[in-house]
């Protein structure tokens, strides 16, 4: 019986302890250093390494294209609109090579010839980072939300990340060097969120997938980086304004700490965010496992996602 309680008391420490030494590590330990070293090119004489990143033409995607091309990455840019790939293409510095993909991964998503087709293009590029970041997201009463928006949800959040990362693997896998793939997941990943049901089941999906497959590649040259943002300004929460009383965190803010645990020797494999964002989280999971507290996480969540429902425009 003593043994068993002690077992059951280490697990419940374990919950309370785990979630704070994560934050820990990102508030004070991960230091940044150059991101090209770390996934460098194959040859170090060759030309640059290329990264590869979907939903790139907005918000958090967006902010890590930029960022991509600033530390002297090739780019892949995959999205849906040409014409907004084409003008982000214009848009970043001449000194390095781009390549744009137009693909939905709405209509496309089930389609194995769309990966295919990806991973044919890239096939001869030195592929040192992948991301997968396209998402969607509709918030509201289930009962009121589209059915073509529930399909495009579950589709666009998921199977991109599986499909796409299967159809890359075997190209990443022959390098011989550091390799990245990211994964934007959420920190809705942690919790069922009322109101946005379909996405935070989406994410769970996201992050779950992420975090097995990171396991399956430990002590490969390949890191698998799960990416679980709170609240980012971008289209996705109607651009809401950062501040620490809402939980917001600007975009750039975001990515340049995202850059700095990627590049970072200490190894992080799940990411939550910036200090406040580590923290929020940190108590959330906290929170999640003390049953009784359960209800005031909800509440919270209740309260953001209402703001949401009743600032968007009705089906
Ligand atoms: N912002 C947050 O607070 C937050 C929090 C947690 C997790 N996340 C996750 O972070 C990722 C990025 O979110 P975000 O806030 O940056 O979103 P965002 O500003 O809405 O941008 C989403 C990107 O995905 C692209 N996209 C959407 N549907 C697509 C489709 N069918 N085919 C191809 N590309 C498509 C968009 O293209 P268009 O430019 O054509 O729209 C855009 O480039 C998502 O996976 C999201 O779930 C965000």
């Amino acid at each position: 019986m003593e043994t068993l309680l002690i077992v059951l008391g280490l697990y419940v420490l374990s919950s309370k302890i785990i979630p704070i030494w994560e934050a820990v590590k990102v508030i004070f330990l991960v230091r940044g250093g150059v991101l090209s070293k770390k996934y460098p090119a194959q040859n170090e004489k060759s030309a640059r390494p290329w990264a590869l990143i979907t939903g790139c033409t907005a918000g958090i995607g967006e902010q890590i294209t930029h960022r991509l091309a600033k530390e002297g990455y090739n780019l892949v840019l995959v999205s849906r609109s040409i014409q907004k790939l084409e003008q982000l293409r214009d848009e970043l510095s001449p000194d390095i090579e781009k390549k744009i993909i137009q693909a939905d991964l709405c209509s496309q998503a089930t389609d194995l010839h769309t990966y295919q087709r990806i991973a044919y293009e890239v096939s001869n590029l030195d592929l040192a980072i992948v991301i997968n970041n396209a998402g969607v997201i509709y918030n509201g009463y289930y009962k009121d939300i589209l059915s073509a928006h529930i399909r495009e949800q579950a589709l666009v959040n998921t199977y991109p990340y599986l499909l796409l990362t299967r159809a890359l693997l075997p190209q990443l896998l022959k390098r011989k060097v550091q390799t990245a793939i990211v994964n934007l997941a959420s920190s809705a990943s942690f919790i069922p969120g009322p109101y946005s049901a379909q996405y935070h089941c989406s994410k769970a999906f996201d992050r779950f997938f992420s975090e097995a497959l990171a396991s399956e590649l430990d002590g490969s040259h390949i890191q698998v980086t799960t990416v679980c943002p709170m609240y980012v300004q971008t289209k996705m929460i109607s651009n809401m304004k950062p501040s620490w009383r809402n939980g917001v965190t600007s975009s750039e803010e975001y990515v340049e700490k995202l850059f700095q645990v990627l590049s970072s020797g200490t190894r992080v494999k799940l990411f939550v965010g910036p200090t406040f964002h580590s923290m929020e989280t940190c108590v959330n999971k906290i929170l999640m496992n003390m049953v009784s507290w359960y209800r005031p996480t909800y509440v919270m969540i209740e309260k953001f996602r209402k703001g949401f429902i009743d600032s968007e425009p009705k089906n």
